[in-house]
C-alpha cells in the first residue's frame, strides 16, 4: 500500500544547503519511493529555490493568514523532487543565509519565518490540498517544530507525525510573549507543549508532541538521552522512552561515486584503486602541496567549529608533520579557526593547504584524492563526509562519538585480520586522542597489505539510503495503521 509522506525541511540539496540536513532532505526521497513511499516536500521559497523551479503553479492562495504575510503555496518541480514552495516574500524574498542577514545575525523574525513553514505544512497535513491528504508528516530540524505542535493543537483527525533532530545544538528558542502571535493555544504553554525553561522552543515543541521522534544514528539517539550529550533536553528525550529511535543517514550513491563522478581527474572503482594516484597527484598541485606520492595526505572537508573538534586538528598538526603527513583543508565558519588554518598553511607552504571557502566540487576531489579523511567531533548526530570517505576509499579517521561511532569499524588487530576494519576510532575527542590515532595512522600506512584492505573494506560497505529509507517506512507505516 503506498504511503504519502510531507516532509518538510528549511533546506535541500540541491536547492539550498548549509549542512547535512539539506543532504538528507535531499536524497531520501528518491529512497523512499522505492519503499512506496510518495513524498512531497515543502521548503521556503528563498529567492534561489524560486529560480532553481522547472514547473510551478499555484496550489493554493494563502491570502494573508500566515501572521498577516501575502503568501501562496506552489506545487512545482526541481532536480528530481516534488515540491511545495511556501512562497511569501516578506519572509523568505531575502539572498544569501536562509537563517541570517549579510551581518551574520540571525533574522530578527525567524520565530515568523519558520512558524510560517510550519504552519503551511500542518495545513497540508490538515487537506488543504485536495490532490494531497499525506498520512504523516515529517518535521526535520527545529526550524520545522511547531508543524507536530499545530497538528496537535488543531481539531481531531489528522495525519501522524515525526520530529528528527539532526543536530540538538540548534534548538530555536524564541520569547514566549510570541505564544498568541504564533497562533498556540493558551494550554500549550506547559512543560508538556512548547514552553522550555521560560522560553518558547520550537525543537523542544516537535521533540514533546510528534508521536515519533528519531534521530540520525543509534549511538546520538542513546547519548541525548544522557545530561553530557542532551543539551538540556535529556530529560524529556528520556521520557520519549521507546517512541525516540536512532536511524542513520545515508548519502546519494549517485551523486557520491568514484567510477562516474564528473568533478575527477581520473575515475575509479575497488577493483581500480591504482585510479586514485592520479587524483592524489591533482589534489596536491590544486591545493599547493608539494608533490609528495610516498606522504599520506591527510584531509578536513568541514564546518569550522567547536563541534568538529577542529581546534584540535590544528593542535595536532606539529604530530602530523613529524609523521611526514601532509594536509588538505576546504571549510569555512569560525573566523578564529579559519585564521588557524590560514596561518597554518602559511607557516608549512607545501606541507599544509587551506581552501577557506564552501566549494562542492573540490569536496568530491578531496575525497577522491586524500588518503584519510579527519573528523574529531567532540559531537555528531551522524555525520556524511565520513560516509564519502569510506566510498572514496579514504580512510576515515573519526572521533567515537554519535554517528561516527555507528559507521566506521575501527582497524584494530582483529578487525583488519577479519577483513572488516573501515578507518581508525580515537577517543576521547582531545588533541593528545587525536596524535594517537596519527601514530596508528603511520602504522597502517607503513602496511601497504592492510591499508589496502581498509580501503576495500570502506568501499564494500553499504552507505546508500537503501536500509535507512526501510527503516523510515516501517516508522511512517507504524503511525499510519495507528
Ligand atoms: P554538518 O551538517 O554537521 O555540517 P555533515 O557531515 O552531516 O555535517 O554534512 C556536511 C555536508 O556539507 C557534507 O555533504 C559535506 O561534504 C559538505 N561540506 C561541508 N563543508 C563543506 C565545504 N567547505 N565545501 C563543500 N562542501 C562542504
Ligand atoms: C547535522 C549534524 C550531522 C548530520 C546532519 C544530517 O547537521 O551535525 O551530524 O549528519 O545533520 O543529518
Amino acid at each position: 500500500m503506498s504511503l504519502r509522506l510531507l516532509s518538510v525541511a528549511s533546506e535541500v540539496y540541491p536547492l539550498v544547503k548549509t549542512g547535512g540536513l539539506a543532504d538528507v532532505a535531499g536524497a531520501l526521497p528518491a529512497a523512499l519511493e522505492a519503499e512506496g513511499v510518495v513524498t512531497r516536500t515543502l521548503l521556503p521559497g528563498y529567492p534561489r529555490v524560486l529560480r532553481a523551479l522547472e514547473r510551478a503553479e499555484t496550489a493554493h492562495d494563502l491570502g494573508d493568514s500566515l501572521f498577516g504575510h501575502p503568501a501562496r503555496l506552489l506545487a512545482a518541480r526541481a532536480a528530481g523532487l516534488d515540491l511545495f514552495i511556501l512562497d511569501a516574500p516578506s519572509l523568505y524574498a531575502r539572498e544569501g543565509n536562509p537563517y541570517s542577514g549579510p551581518d551574520g545575525q540571525d533574522w530578527p523574525d525567524n520565530a515568523f519565518r519558520f512558524a510560517a513553514l510550519a504552519q503551511a505544512a500542518a495545513r497540508i497535513g490538515r487537506g488543504l490540498l485536495p490532490g494531497f491528504l499525506p498520512d504523516v508528516v515529517h518535521a526535520h530540524d527545529w526550524q520545522a517544530g511547531l508543524a507536530p505542535a499545530y497538528l496537535h493543537y488543531g481539531r481531531e483527525g489528522r495525519p501522524g507525525t515525526v520530529m528528527t533532530v539532526h543536530n540538538l545544538a540548534f534548538q530555536g528558542q524564541f520569547p514566549g510573549a510570541l505564544l498568541t502571535a504564533l497562533g498556540l493555544p493558551p494550554h500549550a504553554w506547559s512543560v508538556e507543549g512548547v514552553e522550555y525553561y521560560g522560553a518558547l522552543g520550537f525543537l523542544k515543541a516537535g521533540l514533546r508532541l510528534a508521536d515519533r521522534v528519531t534521530t540520525v544514528s543509534p549511538s546520538y539517539a542513546a547519548e541525548i538521552r544522557t545530561p553530557e550529550g542532551g543539551m538540556g533536553m535529556d530529560g524529556l528525550l528520556r521520557s520519549r522512552g521507546r517512541t525516540l529511535s536512532g536511524i542513520l543517514n545515508g548519502i546519494d550513491t549517485g551523486v557520491w561515486d568514484p567510477a562516474t563522478d564528473p568533478h575527477l581527474a581520473a575515475s575509479y572503482d575497488a577493483s581500480r584503486l591504482e585510479g586514485r594516484e592520479a587524483n592524489r597527484a591533482a589534489l596536491r598541485a590544486e591545493m599547493g602541496l608539494a608533490p609528495d606520492p610516498a606522504a599520506p595526505l591527510l584531509a578536513v572537508i568541514s564546518r569550522l567549529s567547536w563541534q568538529k573538534g577542529m581546534d584540535l586538528v590544528l593542535e595536532a598538526v606539529p604530530a602530523l608533520l613529524r609523521h611526514g603527513m601532509q594536509l588538505a583543508v576546504l571549510g569555512t565558519g569560525d573566523p578564529g579557526l579559519e585564521a588557524g588554518f590560514r596561518a597554518a598553511a602559511e607557516a608549512h607552504p607545501g606541507r599544509i593547504g587551506a581552501r577557506l571557502g564552501y566549494d562542492e566540487g573540490l569536496a568530491h576531489r578531496i575525497q577522491a584524492g586524500c588518503d584519510a579523511l579527519l573528523v574529531p567531533s567532540r559531537f555528531e548526530p551522524c555525520g556524511l563526509t565520513q560516509l564519502c570517505a569510506l566510498r572514496y576509499g579514504a580512510l576515515p579517521v573519526v572521533a567515537r562519538v554519535g554517528g561516527l561511532a555507528d559507521t566506521v569499524i575501527d582497524a584494530n588487530e582483529m578487525a583488519l585480520a577479519a577483513g572488516v576494519g573501515t578507518g581508525l576510532q580515537f577517543a576521547p575527542p582531545s588533541a593528545p586522542a587525536l596524535e594517537a590515532a596519527l601514530d596508528r595512522l603511520a602504522a597502517l600506512w607503513a602496511d601497504h597489505a592492510a591499508w589496502r584492505g581498509a580501503q576495500r573494506a570502506g568501499m564494500a560497505g553499504d552507505v546508500s539510503w537503501r536500509r535507512p529509507a526501510a527503516r523510515y517506512a516501517s516508522l511512517y507505516r507504524e503511525l499510519q495503521s495507528r
